[in-house]
């Protein structure tokens, strides 16, 4: 097992990818908190059946009080945090001239600020441990561009630039920040697609094959372990070859 008594923090874990890498992590040997503004039972129950240990914690990532209350209690029940995964996102799509300020704003607060707050919450306790690994869950929307999501492809390459920042400020004490950016992933996001754009998506994608949440799963997992110590500031694509830097 790869992280074995490691200290995992997932949000957004309720669910979908989120739900797979917070699972994933957990058969590597790592104690999870869930951290989600729905209910995260049916993650803890499934982390604590493979024998793990895991927390679920009702947090909505958009208020900071929220957040640095979820991390002094995940602080005061393992005494450690080891990864943070920055998960947790929404979307709110729509072309720019119609798009309202809070479809703007919501967004920005959920995919960016979230981050921001659950990192810098978790980087005192990581600093001291002189160890840590923060990897955000970003998107080749964010590489790429994609109409109707100037909103989220902001959110998403913002978290890329948050993430390059962080990763220069803090690699000297062994932190290491990394984005994982998915393609087209099968998961209640993308069920929303109508099958004309999930057609249209599949089309540009050359392996020509929707992604699952446990193909995310795997890359942050890697970038967690110890085999990822040299990896820093970097974004790898889970996407079918739809970017190809
Ligand atoms: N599904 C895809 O194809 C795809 C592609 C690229 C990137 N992503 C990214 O992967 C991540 C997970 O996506 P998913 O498809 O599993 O989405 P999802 O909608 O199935 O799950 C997102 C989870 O985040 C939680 N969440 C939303 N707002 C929150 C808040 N304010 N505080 C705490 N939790 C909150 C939700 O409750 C939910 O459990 C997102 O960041 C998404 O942008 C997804």
């Amino acid at each position: 097992m790869r992280l074995a008594n490691k200290v995992a923090i997932v949000t957004g874990g309720a669910r979908g990818i989120g739900q797979a890498i917070a699972l994933r992590l957990a058969e590597e040997g790592a104690q999870i908190a869930v951290c989600d503004v729905q209910h995260s039972e049916e993650t803890v129950a499934r982390i604590e059946e493979l024998g793990r240990a895991a927390l679920a914690l009702k947090v909505d990532i958009t208020h900071k009080s929220q957040v640095d209350h979820a991390v002094e209690m995940i602080m005061s029940k393992w005494g450690r945090v080891d990864i943070l995964v920055n998960n947790a996102g929404i979307t709110k799509d729509g072309l720019l001239l119609r798009m309202r300020e809070s479809e703007w704003d919501a967004v920005l607060d959920v995919n960016l600020k979230g981050a921001f707050l659950f990192s810098q919450a978790v980087l005192r306790p990581m600093l001291r441990q002189r160890q840590g690994r923060i990897i955000s869950i970003a998107s080749v929307v964010g590489l790429m561009g994609n109409p109707g999501q100037t909103n989220y492809a902001a959110s998403k390459a913002g978290l890329i630039g948050f993430s390059k920042s962080l990763a220069r400020e803090v690699a000297s004490r062994s932190i290491t920040v990394n984005c994982v950016a998915p393609g087209f992933i099968a998961s209640e996001m993308t069920d929303a697609l109508t099958q004309d754009q999930k057609k249209a998506l599949l089309d540009q994608v050359p392996m020509g094959d929707i992604g699952l949440p446990s193909d995310v799963a795997a890359v942050v997992t890697f970038l967690a372990s110890d085999d990822a110590r040299y990896i820093t500031g970097q974004t790898i694509n889970v996407d079918g070859g739809l970017v190809m830097d």
